[in-house]
């Protein structure tokens, strides 16, 4: 287990036991990929930073994401019954406990940045970040477009990118621009963010291929859930192949910002290659 695996592990060891504690700690440490926090420490190493700083942001941001897939598999929402290769959270431990989890783990996550050792100013400019690239203003908001979506079978191109640019975009950016601030860098906030958004628009792509032509086993999580949700996404617009070619063009223009920012950018491009080639 990785040293950010294990701190994030013990995160939630100070709350009282409860079935809504064990819901939020099941779905936490299901093994997700844990792309974002990654991309927070990638870039504190890029400018020359210890990547522990960035331990309690980093872990924020993943119990605001893992809060986000909580309430999209609920029936109300997709409609899953399987997440990180076990079953869903509402699935597991009923859907009244299951929103409560996710309602848990977005407040906690809060507490837990808190705990960031950076100035004060900085932590509270981090603070209003979660709040706004995560709320109403940002990956809620493409929640609500993408549930809307599903009714409009007349969603286009642009459409497509406004939903993923959201729903997707805003929580890839979040740990970019973070570690920007933490690192002192925040000259290079508004690059990250773009980086962020293209990678969520890369990201998504991704994910609605693999929805396609991937299996459950690898997967980790239902297949053939968008079609099922007659969600319109890159591959009912596209195909599958020009989907890949969409994904990659947009991950290949993330890559190529980078050039404009003062760090080394081995880090980050390490990982970038991984995403480029994920099968999960
Ligand atoms: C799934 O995110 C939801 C999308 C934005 C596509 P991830 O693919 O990062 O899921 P985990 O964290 O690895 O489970
Ligand atoms: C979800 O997109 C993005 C979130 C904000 C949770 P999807 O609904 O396609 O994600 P999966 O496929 O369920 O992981
Ligand atoms: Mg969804
Ligand atoms: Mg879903
Ligand atoms: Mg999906």
């Amino acid at each position: 287990m990785s040293d950010f695996e294990s701190y994030l592990s013990h995160c939630l060891d100070t709350l009282e036991h409860s079935r809504v504690h064990e819901a939020m700690q099941y779905s936490l440490m299901a093994g997700g990929k844990r792309i974002r926090p990654r991309l927070l420490l990638a870039v504190l190493r890029a400018y020359g930073f210890e990547e522990t700083i960035g331990y309690p942001v980093a872990a924020a941001i993943e119990m605001i994401h893992t809060y986000s897939l909580i309430h999209d598999d609920l029936p109300a929402m997709d409609n899953d019954t399987l997440r990180r290769g076990r079953p869903t959270c509402h699935v597991k431990f009923g859907e009244d406990v299951a929103i409560l989890a996710g309602d848990a783990l977005l407040t906690q996550a809060f507490y837990t940045a808190a705990a960031c050792t950076c100035r004060a100013e900085v932590l509270v400019e981090i603070l209003k970040l979660l709040s706004e690239f995560s709320g109403a203003d940002g990956m809620i908001l493409g929640q609500i477009k993408d549930l809307e979506g599903e009714a409009n079978p007349g969603i286009d191109h642009a459409g497509l990118q406004d939903i993923h640019y959201y729903k997707t975009g805003r929580l890839l950016s979040l740990p970019l621009v973070c570690a920007a601030l933490l690192a002192g860098h925040r000259e290079d906030a508004a690059v990250w963010e773009r980086i962020g958004a293209d990678t969520g628009l890369s990201f998504q792509i991704q994910d609605d291929i693999l929805d396609v032509t991937s299996t459950v086993e690898e997967l980790g999580k239902n297949i053939n859930s968008d079609a099922e949700n007659e969600k319109t996404t890159y591959v009912t617009l596209m195909g599958v192949e020009a989907a890949r070619e969409e994904a990659d063009r947009y991950y290949r223009r993330a890559l190529a910002q980078l050039d404009a920012l003062p760090l080394d950018a081995a880090p980050v491009r390490e990982l970038f290659d991984q995403l480029m080639k994920r099968k999960n």
